[in-house]
């Protein structure tokens, strides 16, 4: 997986799909050499150096290609302001470490005191290189101030044209799908909340404007972080493009003391040769095996009580939704906000985890112990960051929260953040989850985060910067604190819906609530994007009432069925409000959603069509699933048929629900035959499986 050439100081790494190399130039900086299909080490060495054609005095001699920009004039993906105002880097190598799949190299500055480790790692199941850094100040009493420190930078081949894919939204229209032209210059893809956001969300796609779903060149980057991050891409005067990315955003600096590192997160990397379609594939393959701890599982049906209720949370009416819960094949009873402090509204009660004694006399057992009597296991809602200045926890701990001393507090929600990286407040966190989790055998938290970062500041911290990491740090150790103490434990992540969805919080999470927005027809659209990236296995989908809260579409509940099946079923609705037959052909959807869960699941995803006739596929065992939905009939016509995927063309596959046989092969070239009743909007789950 990795190789070295000594004699041209190129190191190649390798997976089954991609090559990526970089060698040392003869004053010791590392320069990209190539990123893209697989290249033998000897085919590496023969890649024309990188360099802009331009021989002009306004151009940096030696930033084209570098590997690690340190100097120049495009973005860098390094900058420090040493002890006396000097700003320029020059780069020795000191050498490099292999460790199976893991490549180190070590630099540090000819004559400062700044020592970087460029780390390397490709696993030997996966397609996908991760990236990052350490920085160490080296000598010296007086600090390093780091203005910017990227976990990696990286270039593309020569393209005849770049085009960025991407997302934005906002709270209720999270992961809208953007592929546009990238412009000359310079983008940046930011958040600047302390999250990793619902505007957007910390990856990237490129291919050179001609790739398709399943053709064509793309690559792709992830950043494994959940605070403020930044991307900046430069697509060069020379149509050269390269982009760096990591933590932090502008203004954003740290100190380093002697002795002191800092370590970045991992920013991951993939190419593929065959589209975005399978550029999502590897991705949703590479989150399964190595970023979720317990990927292999299949997820619970969960019953959540969010929209039934609000705030207006009782034990008895949360033991009257659980037998409606169960009835209807929910595994998982989720009682969300309100059943804690004084917690009647957004305005109070954050903070202050005992639960409401009007509303849980004798406290939480009664409930718990109802939900394991109806088979369920049980989760309950925290918000653990937060705090309402309303609070016994404020009124104790006004310092508690981030703030700077002279300035307001500026409340989201009604909320303040309490600061994390404060090691009385991640104690403090980690003890109420502790004993709020052990002491109830509690399954499932859903962790909640219900607004940015404002006056990031910690009085007396000396490093004005710190704040912004230590938050997020302090948060990934509490929740593996107690994942390590409580190893059943589940916890979905969520930010308002889908603001905190990244490759780091996935790692200590089981899967994520997409969007607050629950209107099917908006949810394809939400699920399209999340799904770029993200697996099925991690996005938690509810069917709801119908009118859509927030929309006020009116939508066949079969239609927010099959929508909601296609990643991790729930049911968010208020069951008391659904008629019995209702609930009856809900259970049914549940129980077939748990038939055809392992496919969903755990199969491999093609997306399938064009509005307004959409759809996914899911391949596992010779088995094949295809939820298929139209939005409407413009003008009366029938829409494109769904061709399918991934089948074998020689094979023939049974329609598991009508018997009909269709050839593979048929499938693949003319598409499924679907039932689509009526003009608007209908929907429909196919299953087949593979009968020779
Ligand atoms: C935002 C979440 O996204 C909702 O599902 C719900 O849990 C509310 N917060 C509760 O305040």
């Amino acid at each position: 997986m990795i190789e070295f050439d000594p004699r041209h100081r190129i190191w190649l790494l390798s997976t089954p799909t991609m090559a990526y190399a970089l060698r040392l130039d003869e004053d010791g900086t590392p320069r990209h050499v190539h990123w893209g299909r697989p290249l033998t080490l000897e085919q590496a060495a023969a890649v024309p150096p990188f360099r802009d054609p331009a021989d002009s005095s306004f151009e940096y001699p030696r930033a084209d290609g570098a590997e690690f920009p340190v100097a120049g004039f495009g973005p860098p993906a390094l900058q420090v302001r040493f002890p006396g105002g000097g700003q320029e880097i020059e780069w020795r190598c000191d050498g490099h470490t292999v460790e199976g799949g893991h490549l180190t190299i070590r630099l540090h500055d000819r004559c400062r005191p700044l020592a970087a480790e460029l780390h390397y790692r490709v696993h030997e199941d996966g397609e996908v290189l991760e990236r990052w850094t350490v920085l160490r100040h080296t000598g010296g009493d007086a600090p390093l101030e780091v203005l910017r420190v990227d976990s990696a930078a990286w270039s593309v081949p020569h393209l005849a044209g770049y085009r960025l894919s991407h997302v934005t939204g906002a709270w209720g229209s999270e992961f809208r799908l953007r592929r546009e032209a990238l412009p000359g210059g310079e983008t940046v893809l930011t958040s600047r909340r302390g999250v990793s956001g619902h505007h957007a969300n910390p990856w990237l796609m490129i291919d050179d404007g001609g790739a398709g779903e399943e053709h064509g060149e793309v690559w792709s980057t992830a950043l494994a972080w959940s605070g403020s991050w930044r991307i900046t891409l430069h697509r060069s005067p020379a149509e050269r493009l390269r982009w760096s990315g990591g933590f932090g955003h502008d203004g954003v600096t740290w100190r380093l003391e002697q002795g002191e590192s800092l370590e970045t997160p991992v920013f991951a990397g993939l190419y593929r040769p065959d589209g975005f379609g399978g550029t999502s594939r590897s991705w949703h393959a590479y989150i399964a095996r190595h970023v979720l701890p317990a990927g292999s599982e299949l997820r619970p049906v969960v019953y959540n009580s969010w929209e039934a209720t609000g705030w207006a949370v009782t034990e008895e009416g949360q033991k009257g939704l659980a037998v409606l819960a169960a009835e209807v094949g929910a595994e998982m009873f989720v009682m969300d906000d309100g059943w804690f402090g004084a917690r009647d509204s957004d305005e109070a009660g954050l903070g202050d985890w005992v639960p409401n004694p009007g509303k849980f006399p004798t406290g939480l057992d009664g409930l718990i112990a109802e939900v394991h009597r109806l088979g369920m296991r049980f989760g309950i809602w925290v918000e653990p960051e937060m705090v309402n200045p309303d609070s016994d926890l404020y009124r104790a701990h006004p310092d508690w929260v981030l703030h700077e001393p002279d300035r307001r507090r500026t409340l989201l929600r009604n909320q303040l953040v309490l600061d994390f990286g404060r090691p009385e407040v991640a104690s403090w966190a980690h003890d109420w989850l502790d004993r709020l989790v052990g002491g109830h055998g509690i399954d499932f938290l859903k962790w909640d985060m219900n607004r940015a970062l404002t006056e990031v500041g910690r009085p007396g911290a000396g490093d004005p910067g710190r704040p912004w990491i230590d938050h997020v740090r302090g948060v990934y150790e509490v929740m593996d604190r107690l994942r390590a103490d409580h190893p059943r434990l589940r916890i979905e992540a969520c930010a308002g819906g889908g603001g905190r969805v990244d490759l780091g919080v996935l790692r200590r999470t089981d899967e994520a609530w997409t969007s607050d927005n629950t209107d099917a027809a908006d949810r394809i659209a939400i699920q399209h994007g999340f799904g770029q990236i993200y697996p099925a296995r991690t996005m938690a989908a509810w069917v709801t009432d119908s009118p859509n809260f927030l929309t006020g579409r009116d939508l066949p509940l079969r239609f927010r069925f099959h929508v909601a099946m296609a990643g991790v079923l729930g049911v968010g609705g208020d069951l008391s409000r659904w008629s019995a037959a209702e609930r009856g052909e809900a259970a049914e959807l549940v129980a077939l959603y748990k038939e055809i869960r392992p496919v969903v699941q755990h199969g491999v995803h093609y997306r399938l069509g064009e509005p307004p006739l959409t759809g996914v596929q899911y391949v596992a065992d010779g088995r094949v699933v295809v939820l298929a939905w139209r939005l409407s009939s413009p003008f009366g016509a029938p829409p494109a048929p769904l061709r399918l995927r991934a089948l074998d063309p020689d094979a023939r596959y049974r329609d598991d629900d009508t018997g009909a046989v269709h050839h593979g092969a048929v499938l693949l070239a003319h598409g499924l035959p679907l039932e689509l009743p009526g003009r608007s909007h209908a929907s429909v789950l196919v299953r087949l499986t593979r009968v020779e």
